[in-house]
């Protein structure tokens, strides 16, 4: 529903701008900024390992993104039962999740239960585009979009973050700064994966239930993933089979031809699995937040657009670019874009982010 009145408004105010201007040019402009990138050692506990990055930021400013995220996202409801169990974190939060909460709690002086309750705020609405490709060539490329509400404060709060371990880079991925969980991420040489949201309803409710009955955050699966798979048929396993607290869909790309898949999940396990066919014409998956099998609804189709984006462009002209430019076609992006994420694991220094500002 946010994302819906975010697109509104945002439609009347791009509509005033045009009229302002005399002129009515069909692409809007769209600023693309890379983030902070970032290194969060492995190899430091997980109270300490976020700590250093405060430095990028204004204590004040983060206390009060945090708080309106999430005011604006949490139910009353919510709060009263997570607020009281944080105490016990421990109990029913995996390490290393629960340590990085508490250290960075800490550090910016807030309650344990509404560092809990902002890391499951940004599990909540996540409205995104995946696309995982093979080119002519057998090299598979993976793009998603990342759909947001509160775009304004996220793309100050973006970052790429390293995860380093014994000197090297472990896993890379993007995230929010105070968010621990990854919707996107790259293990090097190995695979890559993208979370899109799929909604069935109740989300705060079972959510809740699932955490108690210690299910994990989908996000943290993706970095439980990236941290222990040890390749790309192992990682479809693990986020196929593993036990999350709310349905998602996972986009997974590895480094050899076929390996590409949408993961389609409900919290106890896979209910579809849709691997790219690129013999029999299918060298793209595309998966914004509907069930493959069904049409979305015309009010967000983000689908087509992103098809026909991909036909337009040519199996033989897919690149960092131009997925780039597929998902830079409206309304794939929109409004409530915050970040656009280019990867390929056969090349992992070629992992691009960009913040995504529509004028
Ligand atoms: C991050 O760590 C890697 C590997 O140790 C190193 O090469 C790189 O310079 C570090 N980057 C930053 C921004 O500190
Ligand atoms: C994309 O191309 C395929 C194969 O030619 C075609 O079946 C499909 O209708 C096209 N989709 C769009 C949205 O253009």
């Amino acid at each position: 529903m946010g994302r819906l009145e975010g697109a509104g408004w945002g439609g009347l105010w791009l509509l005033l701008l045009l009229w302002g201007r005399g002129a009515a040019p069909r692409e809007a402009a769209a600023a693309a900024e890379p983030p902070l990138l970032c290194n969060v050692s492995l190899d430091s506990p997980p109270e300490q390992r976020w700590i250093p990055l405060l430095q990028h930021f204004e204590p004040g400013f983060l206390r009060a993104a945090f708080l309106r995220v999430i005011e604006d996202t949490v139910p009353k409801c919510v709060h009263t039962v997570v607020r009281p169990l944080a105490e016990e974190m421990e109990l029913f939060i995996p390490q290393p999740f629960a340590g990085e909460i508490m250290g960075l709690c800490k550090a910016l002086g807030l309650n344990v239960g509404d560092g809990v309750l902002l890391n499951l705020a940004y599990e909540s609405t996540a409205f995104c585009t995946s696309i995982v490709v093979q080119d002519s060539n057998g090299v598979i490329y993976h793009g998603r979009n990342l759909d947001y509400p509160f775009g304004d404060l996220l793309r100050k709060i973006t970052i790429d973050v390293q995860f380093i371990r014994n000197g090297q880079v472990a896993y890379r991925g993007t995230t929010f700064f105070g968010y621990v969980g990854l919707w996107t991420g790259q293990s090097p040489y190995k695979f890559t994966i993208s979370g899109d949201e799929r909604d069935s309803g109740k989300w705060w409710e079972n959510a809740v239930a699932a955490l108690l009955n210690r299910n994990v955050p989908v996000s943290w699966l993706v970095r439980d993933t990236l941290s222990e798979a040890g390749d790309f048929q192992s990682a479809v396993i693990k986020l196929a089979k593993t036990p999350i607290i709310a349905d998602v869909y996972y986009i997974v790309g590895g480094v050899l031809p076929k390996e590409g898949v949408v993961i389609t999940r409900n919290r106890r396990g896979p209910i579809d699995i849709w691997p790219l066919d690129p013999l029999t014409g299918g060298w793209f998956r595309v998966e914004t937040n509907y069930d493959h099998w069904t049409t979305p609804p015309p009010v967000d189709d983000r689908r087509t657009p992103a098809i026909r984006a991909l036909n337009a462009t040519g199996q033989h002209n897919i690149n960092f670019d131009t997925l780039f430019q597929v998902l830079s076609v409206q309304p794939v992006l929109n409004v409530n874009t915050v970040y656009t994420t280019i990867m390929s694991a056969a090349a992992p220094d070629k992992y691009m982010t960009k913040t995504r500002t529509m004028r």
